[in-house]
C-alpha cells in the first residue's frame, strides 16, 4: 500500500453525505428503506448464487462452528442469512451465535426467520440479534471465535476503524471472515459490469420503489480497496495469514485472517 493512503480514512460515503456521521446515518437510512424487499431483491439481483457465496463461506469456519463452546458473531447480519448460513454449518452442536445490525427494521426481519426456523427446526442452536453499530460494538475485547461479515463490511464508514474493532472483539487465535463483492477482470469481468452498473439498479430500483441503493450499490464496490490493499489493511490492524478466495470469477471473494 503506498505510504500517502495510510492515514486516510476510506469508508462507505452515500451520495450527500458530508461526514462519517451523516454516512452512517444515510447507510442505515437506505438499508432500512429497502428492508422489506431486501431478500427477494437480493435472490433475484444474483440469480440466488448469493445463498451459494453464504454456504460456501460458512463451510470454511466449520472447524470453528462445530465447537460447541465457540461464541460465534455476524456482522451487519442484516436479515440474518449469513447467521443462518452458519449455524446451518454448526451441525447439532450448540455455539453461540449472533448476529449484530443497525438497522432495526433488518433484524426485525431476521429475527421474523427465527422464528420460523425455530418451529422447523431440529436440534442446534437459534441465533441472537443485536442491534449495534459494527464500529463501536457493545462486546468485550477478546470475546470471539469467529467474527463474520457479508455484504456489509465495505458499507462501514472506515474501514480501518472496522478492522481494528474485529480484532479487538476476536480472542487470539480467533478468525474472520469477510464476504464481500469484488470486480471481475477480463471480457466476463466487462460483461458482469454492464449487468452490474447498468442493468441491476434499473431492476433493483424497480423492484423496492426506492431509487437511491441500488445505484450506490456499484458506486460503494467501486470504492472498496481491491484486495491486495484491503489484505495489507487487514495485516495492519493485527490479523495474520489474510487471503483472499475469488468466488464466480471474483464477482464476489472472501476475506479471511487470524488474529
Ligand atoms: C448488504 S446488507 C448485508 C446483509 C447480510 N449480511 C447479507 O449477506 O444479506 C448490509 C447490512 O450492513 C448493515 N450495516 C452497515 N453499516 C453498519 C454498521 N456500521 N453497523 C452495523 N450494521 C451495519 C446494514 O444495516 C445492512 O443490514
Amino acid at each position: 500500500m503506498p505510504e500517502t493512503s495510510k492515514s486516510i480514512v476510506i469508508g462507505a460515503a452515500p451520495e450527500g453525505a458530508s461526514d462519517q456521521r451523516s454516512a452512517s446515518r444515510a447507510v442505515r437510512e437506505m438499508f432500512t428503506s429497502i428492508a422489506p424487499r431486501y431478500d427477494l431483491l437480493n435472490h433475484v439481483l444474483s440469480f440466488n448464487v448469493d445463498r451459494m457465496w453464504w454456504r460456501r463461506t460458512a463451510r470454511a469456519f466449520r472447524h470453528i462452528l462445530t465447537r460447541p463452546d465457540a461464541r460465534v458473531l455476524d456482522l451487519c447480519c442484516g436479515t440474518g442469512d449469513m447467521t443462518f448460513a452458519l449455524r446451518g454449518q454448526a451441525g447439532k452442536s450448540s455455539p453461540q451465535i449472533l448476529g449484530a445490525d443497525f438497522s432495526h427494521a433488518m433484524l426485525q426481519r431476521a429475527t421474523a426467520k427465527s422464528s420460523v426456523a425455530q418451529n422447523g427446526s431440529g436440534p442446534g442452536c437459534i441465533p441472537n440479534w443485536i442491534e449495534a453499530d459494527a464500529l463501536n460494538l457493545p462486546f468485550p475485547s477478546a470475546h470471539f471465535d469467529l467474527v463474520t461479515s457479508a455484504f456489509g463490511f465495505r458499507n462501514l464508514t472506515d474501514y480501518d476503524a472496522g478492522l481494528r474493532e474485529i480484532v479487538r472483539i476476536l480472542r487470539p487465535g480467533g478468525e474472520c471472515g469477510i464476504l464481500d463483492f469484488g470486480e471481475p477482470k477480463g471480457a466476463k469481468g466487462a460483461l458482469y459490469r454492464i449487468y452490474f452498473k447498468q442493468v441491476l439498479p434499473r431492476i433493483g430500483t424497480m423492484i423496492s420503489g426506492v431509487r437511491g441503493p441500488y445505484a450506490y450499490l456499484p458506486a460503494s464496490v467501486e470504492r472498496f480497496p481491491p484486495p491486495e490493499e484491503m489484505l495489507a489493511r487487514m495485516k495492519r490492524a493485527g490479523l495474520v495469514e489474510a487471503t483472499w478466495t475469488p468466488y464466480t470469477f471474483g464477482i464476489a471473494g472472501l476475506y479471511r485472517g487470524k488474529r
